[in-house]
C-alpha cells in the first residue's frame, strides 16, 4: 500500500485556505493512506476559549470532516487528520479517520500538551484501531508519543500502522519514533507542520517539521525537511507489522510479562 504525509504551514484561522492548499497539493498523488497534521485546518495556537468555540466543529457533521470524507471518496484513500472538536461536554483535540466509504471514527487526544490544557478536555475515547481494507490503522496525536503506553496500547490492540497527526515543538520525536516503532514492530506516519505561531506574548511556538515514516524495524523510510512544505508517499507492507518475532524463541508480544511491570511503591 502507499502511505504518506503532507507537511505544511497552516495559517491560523484560515480554514478554507488551508483546505484548498491540501486539496491542491495531493490532487495528483496516488495513495491509500494520507496523514495530515494536528489542527491542520485551523492552526494550533488558540489564545481563548472563544476562538476555540469559533473554529471547532462537530464530528462527523462539521465542514472539515465532510471535506476529508469527500477527499477520501474521490481519491479512494484513507485520511487521518487533526481538528478541534466541539461536543456538548466541551472541546477536544481530536483526529478523524475517513475512508472511501466516508467517516469512520474519531480519536480524542489522551495526553494534552502545555496550554492545550487551558482550552481542551482530556480525551475520553481511549486509543483506537480500525480494521480497513489496507490494514489496521491506529491513531495517536502529537504529544501522545512521549508516553510509551500510547503506541504500546495501539500495538497491543493490533495496529499495523500508527497515524500520528502532530504539531511538534520539542526536538525529540523524530529521534524517538524509530525506537517506538522498533519496540512495537509497527509502522508510524508522523505528519508534522512547519512555520511558527506567535499569537501570545512570551509564547512563541516554532514547529520542527521533519515529518517521518518509520518501519517496524525502526528504519526511517521517509523524512521531510525542517521548514519546507513536503508531500511524501512511499510503499509499505502493513502485514509485516504482524510479525513480532525476533527469532524462533523470542516473540516481543508473547514474551511480555505484565505481572512484573507493577509499580513498586516506596
Ligand atoms: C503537541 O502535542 N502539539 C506538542
Amino acid at each position: 500500500m502507499k502511505a504518506g504525509f503532507y507537511q505544511f504551514n497552516p495559517l491560523f484561522g484560515k480554514k478554507e485556505q488551508n483546505l484548498k492548499q491540501i486539496l491542491s497539493a495531493v490532487k495528483d498523488a496516488a495513495m491509500d493512506l494520507l496523514v495530515l497534521p494536528e489542527f491542520f485546518a485551523t492552526g494550533y495556537q488558540f489564545i481563548s476559549r472563544d476562538e476555540v468555540a469559533e473554529l471547532s466543529e462537530q464530528i462527523p457533521d462539521g465542514d472539515t470532516t465532510r471535506c476529508l470524507s469527500e477527499l477520501s471518496r474521490q481519491k479512494s484513500c484513507y485520511v487521518v487528520a487533526g481538528l478541534p472538536e466541539r461536543d456538548k461536554d466541551g472541546f477536544y483535540n481530536s483526529a478523524v479517520l475517513t475512508g472511501p466509504e466516508g467517516f469512520i471514527g474519531v480519536y480524542r487526544k489522551t495526553h494534552l500538551f502545555f496550554e492545550e490544557k487551558l482550552y481542551f478536555e482530556p480525551g475520553d475515547t481511549g486509543f483506537r484501531v480500525w480494521e480497513t481494507k489496507v490494514g489496521r490503522i491506529g491513531v495517536m496525536i502529537c504529544f501522545d508519543w512521549f508516553f510509551p503506553e500510547s503506541m504500546r496500547t495501539l500495538a497491543l490492540l493490533g495496529a499495523d500502522i500508527v497515524a500520528h497527526p502532530s504539531n511538534l515543538v520539542l526536538p525529540y520525536c523524530p529521534r524517538a519514533m524509530p525506537i517506538r516503532c522498533l519496540e512495537n514492530r509497527v509502522y508510524a506516519v508522523t505528519a508534522n507542520r512547519t512555520g511558527k505561531e506567535n499569537r501570545k506574548i512570551g509564547r512563541r511556538l516554532n514547529y520542527i517539521g521533519q515529518s517521518l515514516i518509520v518501519s517496524p524495524e525502526g528504519k526511517v523510510l521517509a523524512k521531510a525537511p525542517k521548514n519546507k512544505e513536503a508531500l511524501s508517499v512511499i510503499d509499505i507492507d502493513p502485514l509485516t507489522a504482524r510479525n513480532k518475532s525476533l527469532n524462533p524463541l523470542t516473540d516481543l508480544f508473547e514474551d511480555r510479562r505484565p505481572g512484573m511491570y507493577r509499580i513498586i511503591k516506596r
